[in-house]
């Protein structure tokens, strides 16, 4: 197959993730979670005790200890802190916390949107995120909006996250989900936003493999 770049966007829950993977399994190419990027800064910040609204700190703390991405051998990405994987610890409600607000950061961002971006150079992709047809991949080959109720999307992560161990209150992880997107889509800086060409899917009572489907046979016409 050609160089092939797909970019995956929207808010918190929609799928993406899941979704993501499934393409680029059924493609046969690397699947990167970017989301998972932002909330390994998190999850250093929380370990070394920087404030998340210190942007400063922050990339002094990233060049300390650089988040470095390995290939799993399911052909996604795992994320590296100190030498370790710390894929387990990045959807803890602690991290899910406060990702939104040191997301916001120029500098956090520009530091993560290279490392993206060495990833969709030389190979094929699937990319998910808030930012991937508007500015990392902003010549993807698809984009896609995908995006669902918001209902379901917190019932979704509701039953992710118990899966996981977690103990969480259904209204206040709505809650939390509403503000993190409100929080995502109103920075100045790579807001989480359809890129105008980019191509809307609702996943709202889809199956995975349905919506999975829907986006491989919108990559199809344009590959
Ligand atoms: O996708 P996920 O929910 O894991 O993303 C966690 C957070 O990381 C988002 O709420 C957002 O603040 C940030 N993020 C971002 N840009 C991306 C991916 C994620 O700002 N491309």
């Amino acid at each position: 197959m050609n160089h092939v770049r797909i970019a995956i966007d929207g808010p918190a829950g929609a799928g993406k993730s899941t979704v993501a993977r499934t393409v680029a399994k059924r493609l046969g190419i690397l699947y990167v979670d970017t989301g998972a990027m932002y909330r390994g800064v998190a999850w250093l910040a929380q370990t070394y005790g920087v404030s998340p609204s210190d942007e400063a700190g922050l990339v002094a703390m990233l060049r300390e200890h650089p988040l470095t991405c390995g290939r799993s051998e399911h052909d996604t990405v795992d994320i590296l802190a100190d030498g370790r994987v710390i894929t387990q610890e990045l959807r803890s409600p602690a991290v899910s916390g406060m990702v939104s607000e040191l997301s916001a950061h120029p500098a956090v961002r520009d530091i993560l949107t290279a490392l993206q971006r060495d990833f969709s150079r030389h190979e094929s992709v699937v990319m998910d995120g808030r930012d991937i047809g508007t500015v990392v991949m902003p010549d993807a080959d698809v984009k896609i909006f995908l995006t669902a109720d918001l209902d379901e999307r917190a019932r979704r992560r509701l039953s992710e996250m118990e899966g996981q161990g977690f103990c969480v209150d259904y209204q206040e992880l709505r809650a939390t989900m509403a503000e993190r997107d409100a929080r995502d889509a109103s920075r100045p800086v790579a807001p989480l936003r359809q890129a105008p060409d980019a191509i809307v899917v609702d996943s709202t009572g889809k199956s995975v493999e349905d919506v999975a489907d829907e986006i491989l046979s919108i990559a199809r016409q344009v590959l």
